[in-house]
C-alpha cells in the first residue's frame, strides 16, 4: 500500500492552527499553559480526515465528545482534533499504522498536561491515583472520544459515580442502610485526582461531615449534628475513625452507619 500526503482543506486548517498552538507557546484563551505536544520525531500533522481511514468508528462519534464541542464553540481554545493529543500522525498514516509511530495518551498522561498543567500537581500529592507512573491512565475515567469527558456528568450522579465503582466495588453498595451523601457522588468526599488528605479526602476532619450535617451551637457552645450533642464525641477523632461511623459509605448492619 502506498499513501500520498493528502492536502485537503481539513489539514491546512488543521495544520495552521497546529503551528499556531505550537508558535503561542503558552496559551491566550484560558491562562493555561499549552506546551509542545508530545510526537513523534519527524512526523507532522495528517488531520483528522486522515485517521477516518482506519479509525472510522473514532472519528464517527468525536463530534459529540468535550474537546471536539470545546473546539467548534471556541476556535482559539486550540486545536482538539485528534493530533491534539496522539501528536503529529504523518508517519503513523504512512505506515498504515505501524507499531509505535504515534503517542498513545494511555501510556503517558503527557499529551494531557500539555493543556491541564495543573493537573500534575494534583497527581504528584501524596495521596492520589497512580497516574503519573502509569499504572493508571486519565482514560480510565474519561472518556476522550466519545460524549462528556466527565462520564455521567448532567445525567446523574449515581452514573458519575460508576466511574468510580468499577473499580471500586466494595462502596458501590447496596447497602441496607444506605448513606444519602453518596447520591452527590464520590466527589462530595473525596478528591478523584489528588489530595494531601488520607484517602484523597478533601478534608481531614469532621469539616467533611459537618457541610452536610448542619451543625449548630447554642449558647453553651454544645455541637450538635443529627440531632444529638457532639461535644465530647469530635475530640475523639475524626468521625470515621473515632469508632462511630466507619462504614460511611453504608452498611448493612447499622443504622448510624457504625459498622
Ligand atoms: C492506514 C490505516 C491507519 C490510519 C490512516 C491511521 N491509523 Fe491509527 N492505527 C492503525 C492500526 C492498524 C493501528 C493498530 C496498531 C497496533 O497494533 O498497535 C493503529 C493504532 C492507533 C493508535 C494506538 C497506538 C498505540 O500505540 O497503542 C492510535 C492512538 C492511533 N492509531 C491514532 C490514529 C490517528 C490520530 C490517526 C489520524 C492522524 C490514525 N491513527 C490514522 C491504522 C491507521
Ligand atoms: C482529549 C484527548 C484525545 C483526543 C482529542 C483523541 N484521543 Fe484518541 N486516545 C486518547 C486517550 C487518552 C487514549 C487511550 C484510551 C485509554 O486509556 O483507554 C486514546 C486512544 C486512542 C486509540 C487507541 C485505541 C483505543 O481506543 O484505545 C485510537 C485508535 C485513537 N485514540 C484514535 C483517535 C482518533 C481517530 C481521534 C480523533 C477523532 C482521537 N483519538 C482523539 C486521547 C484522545
Ligand atoms: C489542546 C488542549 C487540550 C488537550 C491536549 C486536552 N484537553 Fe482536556 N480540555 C481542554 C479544554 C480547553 C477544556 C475545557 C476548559 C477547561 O479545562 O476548563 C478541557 C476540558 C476537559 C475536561 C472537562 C470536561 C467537562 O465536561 O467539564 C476533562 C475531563 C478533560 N479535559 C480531560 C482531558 C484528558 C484526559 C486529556 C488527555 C487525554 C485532555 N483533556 C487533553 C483542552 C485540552
Ligand atoms: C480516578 C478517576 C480519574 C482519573 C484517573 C482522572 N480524573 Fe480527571 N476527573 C475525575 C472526576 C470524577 C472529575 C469530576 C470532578 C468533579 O465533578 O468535581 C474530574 C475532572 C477533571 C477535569 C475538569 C475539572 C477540573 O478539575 O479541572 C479535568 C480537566 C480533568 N479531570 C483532567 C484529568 C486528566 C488530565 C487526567 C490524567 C492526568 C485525569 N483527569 C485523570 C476523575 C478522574
Ligand atoms: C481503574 C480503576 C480505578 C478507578 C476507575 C478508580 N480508582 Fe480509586 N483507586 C484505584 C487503585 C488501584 C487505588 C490504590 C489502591 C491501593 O493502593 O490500595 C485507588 C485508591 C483510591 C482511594 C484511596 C484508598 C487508600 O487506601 O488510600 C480512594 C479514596 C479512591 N481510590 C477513590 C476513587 C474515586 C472517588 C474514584 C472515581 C472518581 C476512583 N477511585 C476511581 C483504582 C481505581
Ligand atoms: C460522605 C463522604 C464520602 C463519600 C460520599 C464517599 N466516601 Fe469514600 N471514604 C470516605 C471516608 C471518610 C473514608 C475514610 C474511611 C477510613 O479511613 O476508614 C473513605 C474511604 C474510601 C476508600 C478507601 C477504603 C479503604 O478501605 O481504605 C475508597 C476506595 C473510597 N472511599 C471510595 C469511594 C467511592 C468509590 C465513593 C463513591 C461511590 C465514595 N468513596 C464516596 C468518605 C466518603
Ligand atoms: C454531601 C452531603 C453529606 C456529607 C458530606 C455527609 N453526609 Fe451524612 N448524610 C447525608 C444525608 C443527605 C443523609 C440522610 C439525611 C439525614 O439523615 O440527614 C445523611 C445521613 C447520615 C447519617 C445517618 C444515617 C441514618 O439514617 O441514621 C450518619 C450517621 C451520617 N450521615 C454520617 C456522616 C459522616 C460521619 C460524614 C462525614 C464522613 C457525613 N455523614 C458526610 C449527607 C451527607
Amino acid at each position: 500500500m502506498k499513501f500520498r500526503p493528502r492536502l485537503t482543506k481539513n489539514t491546512l486548517i488543521f495544520g495552521g492552527v497546529a503551528v499556531w498552538g505550537l508558535v503561542l507557546i503558552s496559551c491566550v484563551a484560558v491562562n493555561r499553559t499549552v506546551l509542545a505536544p508530545p510526537s513523534v520525531p519527524g512526523a507532522s500533522f495528517a488531520g483528522n480526515k486522515a485517521c477516518t481511514e482506519c479509525h472510522e468508528n473514532t472519528v464517527g462519534h468525536f463530534g459529540s465528545s468535550s474537546h471536539s464541542r470545546l473546539a467548534l464553540a471556541d476556535p482559539k481554545l486550540g486545536d482538539t482534533g485528534c493530533e491534539a493529543c496522539h501528536g503529529p500522525g504523518s508517519i503513523h498514516v504512512k505506515s498504515g499504522g505501524l507499531k509505535g509511530t504515534i503517542v498513545n495518551p494511555r501510556k503517558s498522561p503527557e499529551a494531557c498536561f500539555q493543556c491541564h498543567l495543573d493537573k500534575r500537581g494534583e497527581f504528584s500529592l501524596s495521596n492520589s491515583h497512580a497516574v503519573l507512573n502509569g499504572r493508571m491512565s486519565c482514560g480510565d475515567c474519561h472518556d476522550p472520544h466519545e460524549g462528556n469527558a466527565i462520564k455521567g456528568k448532567g445525567a446523574s450522579l449515581e452514573a458519575e459515580n460508576e466511574t468510580c465503582t468499577k473499580c471500586h466495588t466494595a462502596q458501590a453498595g447496596p447497602f441496607v442502610f444506605k448513606h444519602n451523601a453518596m447520591k452527590e457522588g464520590c466527589t462530595a468526599c473525596h478528591s478523584p485526582h489528588g489530595s494531601v488528605n488520607e484517602k484523597m479526602l478533601i478534608a481531614r476532619d469532621g469539616n467533611l461531615c459537618l457541610r452536610c450535617h448542619l451543625q449548630t451551637t447554642d449558647k453553651n457552645g454544645t455541637i450538635f449534628a443529627g440531632g444529638e450533642d457532639h461535644r465530647t464525641r469530635l475530640q475523639n477523632g475524626t468521625c470515621w475513625s473515632a469508632g462511630c461511623h466507619e462504614s460511611i459509605h453504608g452498611s448493612n448492619t447499622s443504622k448510624p452507619l457504625r459498622y
